[in-house]
């Protein structure tokens, strides 16, 4: 869907899909500098960065392995809980593996800090991340974060792989939902 079917819901596009799709190209050139010649496995975080990983692996021209984990960190709502559980853990050993985790979102970073503590106790040879979006609690957080795609302000977005209680996933664009959605 795009942002003409869901019409009032948002109050605002901030990313178009041309701008989604030329950031991300961007970006992957960096990546594929970076992994040249290198074993890359690109870890996705279900379910938001299904639609990032499914186009930033695209963009690649150098070849990549893909694996999932799921971990819960929010419920329903729009707020992180600091609670963390892995509920799919990867089919892959890690080990000796250069990962990159991605990311749709960082916002307070307590999701990501959880992860990443964990990957590093597989000895990967290296490990980095790369989010599309990242709000500005997240630099506060001490994760060190490779490859941002767009800094965004403090608001709740929905779309591109992003949800509000599961729905705009399926969007095409990014955008900021508007207040009578949540009520
Ligand atoms: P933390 O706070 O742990 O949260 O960095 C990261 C996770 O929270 C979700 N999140 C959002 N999801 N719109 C969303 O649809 C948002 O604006 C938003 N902010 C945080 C997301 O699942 C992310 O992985
Ligand atoms: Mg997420």
């Amino acid at each position: 869907m795009d942002s003409a079917d869901v019409g009032d819901e948002l109050t605002k596009v901030l990313y178009t899909p041309d701008q989604l799709a030329s950031r991300l190209k961007e970006l992957a050139g960096e990546i594929d500098t970076e992994y040249e010649g290198k074993d890359l496995l690109l870890v996705g975080v279900l379910s938001g960065a299904v639609m990032v990983m499914a186009d930033l692996s695209r963009a690649l021209s150098i070849h990549c392995d893909m694996d999932w984990m799921a971990i819960s960190s929010y419920g329903s709502g729009t707020q992180s809980s600091g609670v963390v559980r892995i509920l799919k853990d990867l089919n892959t050993n890690i080990s000796g593996r250069h990962v990159l985790v991605v990311e749709d979102i960082i916002d307070t970073g307590l999701t990501l800090s959880y992860l990443i503590s964990n990957l590093r106790s597989r000895d990967p040879a290296s490990l980095d991340i790369m989010t599309m979006f990242r709000k500005p609690e997240a630099a506060k957080s001490g994760v060190d974060v490779r490859w941002i795609g767009f800094d965004i302000p403090n608001e709740f977005v929905v779309g591109y792989g992003l949800d509000y209680d599961g729905r705009y996933r399926n969007l095409t664009s990014v955008g900021t939902l508007s207040p009578h959605v949540y009520s």
